[in-house]
């Protein structure tokens, strides 16, 4: 082989290009073999590139020397050629290729690289293929097709957004990874500093604070693609490491940020895959989402509505309601409708399921022409059973399912449970795109496991002025904040908020968080101080980029929609990262490794 082997060949076409118009031409193409086929006498390859598939024939009367080097040639060796295109016989056109009216004559090969035996096929039909040997073989498992389209989907979709801002007057700057931690819920991942011993950066968990002060600085609009970090659990559609598309806005109100990026939701799903969003998308708030589907975030695509039958069964003569009640809880249905033809196993199967959330049991009642059918029925008046129809909309041949606890475990287990049976019964229809805002979150969430109040976004979201007023005489939970999701399908995509830009506001939710003036000091003293040098009314938001491009992917994995993912273990297969370091590189950081019983 020569150090340039390409001498001065370079490509007049893509392997996917070429057409019958092209028939005659000399043309030279670069790529892996993706298949040989040996008929005695012919060798043809398809050669791929990410364009697609190209036919080329080798054979002794287009050129012996090349012909009889093909024999030598394996799955993904990398070659160039040239040679004529030529128009396939009638019955030879393959309809499958969209190259299959042509094939082209080889007049010159050049063999340019080998490729040893491969641990997965380049074919999407090996998609099954166990996912760590994906993930250990990316570089080979990235040349799929399926992954290629992908990825350059994912770059069309950046492109798209960035004009879109770039058209609308938002600025795009970046801002550092090296950084101090910003609170979004998660924990940190953060980076020691040789420098100053002792020391940690933390990368960041989103550009929040950096996007504020560009506000405050002045930049009116601003917006970046961006990766952020966060130490958290890898359940779903989370990875440690992610994109967003973060954007912030000065002088402005939710009405306006929501108008604004609807318009990208718009361009994009038209410019990338063709599909029309009606705009302006549907609003719920947050209230309403938990009242009719029990969580934040509800897929629209089926109905299934969660209804509230506490007034209904309040003193009713089964105790695990009539006491749920009496405690402060609630019970909520959820109607199937034609659901009575569901086994004892399949309801068997969801009482299982609710328990996951917490949940000690779902009662169920099938509708019958003369009455219940349901362990619970004697427990009922007539008057009480008929209002539970009518409440649940109910007919003969229908299922009611109940579930009856605090409304934190009653929303979970059923708003869980109401997915599960649209799963079940056929309802989720993936080509259906339904987007809606939820809005007026409340401010603060109760966590139970630290047992105080957390923000429910982030404690730089700007609060209901009039119910952070009513702070001490209310319960916390029922000040609302000015914030809005962007749900699909029941999936959190994007999540921002109108901001606080007065310093005395912003200290008191510090404080309502429960940080000494020390602490809010130390920690957010530069971004206070920040807020009193003349910070605009501002506000933003950010989307989960790998999450859009799992909708417009049409994949259900994360990793399918990320070039280089890490596993659910956090870890990369593929570097094998994270991984020892040397004592010399922790020592120079002032670090040492402590066993974890010490
Ligand atoms: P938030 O924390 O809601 O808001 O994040 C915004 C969006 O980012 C996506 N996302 C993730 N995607 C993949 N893996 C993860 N681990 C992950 N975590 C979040 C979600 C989510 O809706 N600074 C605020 C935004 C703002 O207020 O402007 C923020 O980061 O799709
Ligand atoms: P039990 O009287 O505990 O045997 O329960 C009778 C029926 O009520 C069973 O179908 C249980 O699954 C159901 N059940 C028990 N606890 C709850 C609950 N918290 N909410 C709804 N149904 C329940």
């Amino acid at each position: 082989m020569t150090l340039n082997q390409l001498e001065s060949w370079s490509r007049t076409n893509m392997c996917g290009d070429l057409r019958k118009e092209a028939t005659g031409k000399e043309v030279i193409l670069m790529g892996w073999v993706n298949n040989r086929r040996d008929h005695g006498g012919v060798i043809f390859i398809d050669l791929r590139d990410y364009t697609g598939l190209c036919q080329i024939v080798f054979g002794n009367q287009h050129d012996a020397n090349s012909f009889e080097r093909a024999d030598t040639l394996r799955s993904e060796n990398v070659i160039a050629i040239k040679g004529i295109v030529a128009d396939r016989a009638d019955n030879m056109i393959n309809p499958k290729m969209v190259t299959g009216e042509i094939e082209i004559f080889v007049t010159e090969l050049k063999i340019l690289n080998t490729c040893k035996n491969l641990p997965l096929q380049i074919s999407d039909e090996q998609q099954e293929v166990n996912e760590k040997t994906r993930l250990k073989y990316r570089t080979l498992d990235l040349r799929r097709p399926a992954m290629q389209e992908n990825l350059m989907l994912r770059s069309k979709a950046a492109q798209v957004v960035r004009n879109f801002f770039y058209d609308s007057q938002f600025f795009e700057i970046d801002t550092p990874f090296l950084t101090r931690s910003t609170p979004e819920g998660a924990r940190d991942f953060l980076v020691p500093s040789r420098v100053n011993p002792g020391k940690f950066f933390a990368l960041p968990q989103s550009p929040q604070l950096f996007k504020q002060m560009l506000m405050i600085s002045g930049y009116d609009r601003y917006f970046q693609i961006v990766k952020c970090f966060r130490d958290e659990d890898l359940r779903g559609n989370r990875q440690p490491e992610f994109t967003q598309i973060d954007i912030e806005m000065s002088f402005t109100d939710q009405a306006q940020v929501i108008s604004v990026v609807e318009k990208m939701v718009q361009k994009l799903f038209k410019e990338t895959i063709n599909v029309d969003v009606q705009l302006p998308i549907i609003q719920m708030t947050y209230a309403e989402a938990m009242d009719d589907y029990g969580v934040d975030a509800p897929d629209l695509r089926y109905d299934l509505k969660l209804k509230d039958v506490s007034s209904i069964i309040k003193g009713c003569g089964f105790k695990v309601f009539s006491g749920a009640t009496d405690k402060g809880g609630i019970v909520k249905t959820i109607m199937v409708p034609n659901g009575s033809s569901l086994s004892r196993k399949e309801l068997d199967d969801f009482t299982d399921f609710v328990k996951i959330f917490k949940s000690k049991g779902m009662a169920w009642a099938k509708i019958n022409e003369d009455g219940w059918q349901s362990p619970i029925a004697k427990f009922f008046t007539e008057e009480e059973i008929q209002a539970i129809n009518e409440k649940t909309g109910a007919k003969p041949g229908d299922l009611i399912l109940f579930g009856a606890d605090t409304s934190k475990i009653v929303n979970d287990s059923l708003g869980n449970l109401r997915k599960e049976i649209a799963k079940k019964l056929g309802l989720v229809n993936d080509d259906v795109f339904k987007f809606v805002w939820v809005t007026d979150f409340p401010l603060f969430e109760y966590d139970e496991t630290e047992k105080r109040y957390s923000s429910s976004h982030h404690p730089f979201t700007m609060p209901v002025i009039e119910d952070l007023e009513k702070w001490g005489e209310t319960d916390p939970s029922k000040i609302k904040s000015i914030a809005y999701d962007l749900v699909l399908n029941g999936v959190e995509l994007g999540g921002g908020s109108i901001r606080i830009h007065q310093k005395e506001i912003q200290e008191k939710i510090f404080k309502l968080l429960n940080l000494s003036d020390q602490e809010i000091k130390e920690k957010f003293g530069f971004f206070i101080e920040s807020l009193e040098f003349g910070a605009p009314p501002h506000g933003g938001l950010a989307f989960g980029f790998d999450r859009i491009m799992m909708f417009l992917n049409k994949t259900s994995s994360i990793r399918d929609v990320i070039p280089f993912p890490k596993t659910q273990q956090a870890s990369c297969l593929l570097t094998e990262a994270p991984s020892d370091v040397a004592l010399d590189q922790l020592k120079e950081l002032g670090l040492a490794i402590r066993k974890s019983n010490q």
